[in-house]
């Protein structure tokens, strides 16, 4: 799917964000007490330092809501206001009833409709395509779309190949119409024949909870990591070129890359194909790892935080992730709902 923002059409911004990542620090040196790893082996394959991990009783709606509440503040929205509730997760608290719902009642959404998106590490940018489809069409005027995930607790933590990379964290942005900058469009898509590159297998309809599917270890995310790598690498790249080129713009019209939070060689590969220099790239993999759909919304709140992304800035935002789901979004970055 790739879509051009209609000029004559209503423009839609992000008006807040916000950002919650959990207390504990796991680092590359505790890594090296757990299985056969290094830090130097995990930085130079990774660019990955350390990363966040949830609490036992830390579940995705726990990092969601102070994230939520943070990104309304900024926007100067009322959680009574918002029209729909989007939380983008492949880590749940539950099946149903689903995150959105939950952080719904948390924050006191009392008019929205609420629900999650699962595109992996794709679903943020998903979900926020959703939701600027659902206000430019007029059908709601607020809403609030996080990334919110827990990878720590689907991640098997005796598997080298896998546990090194991922982290949990949250990150929310409330959408809203705007006078100034706003989404310019979005290129998503998918292609289910790389899906068992990188699955979890059990605990769905095709393979239910059972003693065996936990003996066989089949909860734990699975990985084929060097073909996510070669696909990942190639449509990072395919999928931002395309919507600049439907746009009618170049990568010089780019101010800043807020790209999904994979791994560093990922996001220098794409940067360097794509023609970006070093300081229009933003990066915080080492900090967090992996964040899967949090990884995103965690970026734009920490460029923001930091002055690196400030309005009437264009940014380019790109993801890949299991499905395998692929997704990117240009804007033109807004005030804030506070006017800054
Ligand atoms: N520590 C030390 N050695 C390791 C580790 C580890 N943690 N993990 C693997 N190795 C070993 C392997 O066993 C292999 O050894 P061998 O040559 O003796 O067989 C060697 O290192 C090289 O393994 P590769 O898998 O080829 O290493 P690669 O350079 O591809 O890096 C990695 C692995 C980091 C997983 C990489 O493939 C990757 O990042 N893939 C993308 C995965 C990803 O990002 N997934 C997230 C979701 S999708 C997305 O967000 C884009």
């Amino acid at each position: 799917m790739i879509a051009k923002v209609s000029e004559n059409g209503r423009r839609v911004g992000i008006t807040g964000i916000g950002v919650h990542v959990p207390e504990r620090v796991l680092t590359n040196a505790d890594l090296e007490r757990m299985v056969d790893t290094s830090d130097q082996w995990i930085v130079e394959r990774t660019g990955i330092r350390e990363r966040r991990i949830a609490s036992a009783d830390e579940a995705a709606s726990d990092l969601a809501i102070p994230a939520a509440r943070q990104a309304l503040a900024q926007a100067g929205v009322a959680p009574e206001e918002l029209d729909l509730v989007i939380v983008a997760t492949s880590t749940p608290d539950m099946l149903f009833p689903s995150t959105g719902a939950i952080v719904a009642e948390a924050i006191g959404a009392t008019n929205a409709a609420g629900y999650d998106t699962l595109a992996a590490c794709s679903g943020f940018l998903y979900g926020v395509s959703q939701a600027y489809g659902t206000i430019a069409g007029g059908v709601a005027e607020k809403a609030l779309v996080v990334g919110s995930e827990t990878l720590s607790k689907i991640v098997n933590w005796s598997d080298r190949g896998t546990c090194i990379l991922f982290g949990d964290g949250a990150g929310a942005a409330v959408l809203e119409p705007v006078e100034q900058g706003g989404f310019l469009g979005f290129e998503l898509g998918v292609d289910a024949k790389h899906g068992p590159d990188l699955c979890l297998p059990g605990g769905g309809s095709r393979e239910p909870t059972s003693t065996q599917t936990v003996a066989q270890g089949r909860h734990w995310v699975e990985m084929n990591g060097r073909e996510v790598f070669r696909v990942a690498t190639r449509l990072m790249v395919s999928s931002a070129e395309q919507l600049l080129a439907e746009l009618g713009a170049t990568i010089d019209d780019v101010d800043l890359y807020v790209a999904h939070q994979a791994n560093q060689r990922i996001i220098d590969h794409a940067a360097k194909h794509l023609g970006l220099p070093p300081e229009k790239v933003f990066l915080n993999i080492e900090r967090y790892g992996n964040t899967s759909a949090a990884s995103i919304p965690i970026g734009l709140a920490e460029a923001v935080g930091s002055g690196q992304l400030k309005p009437g800035m264009r940014v380019l935002m790109s993801a890949v992730g299991g499905g395998i789901t692929w997704g990117s979004a240009f804007m033109e970055w807004s005030p804030n709902g506070n006017g800054a």
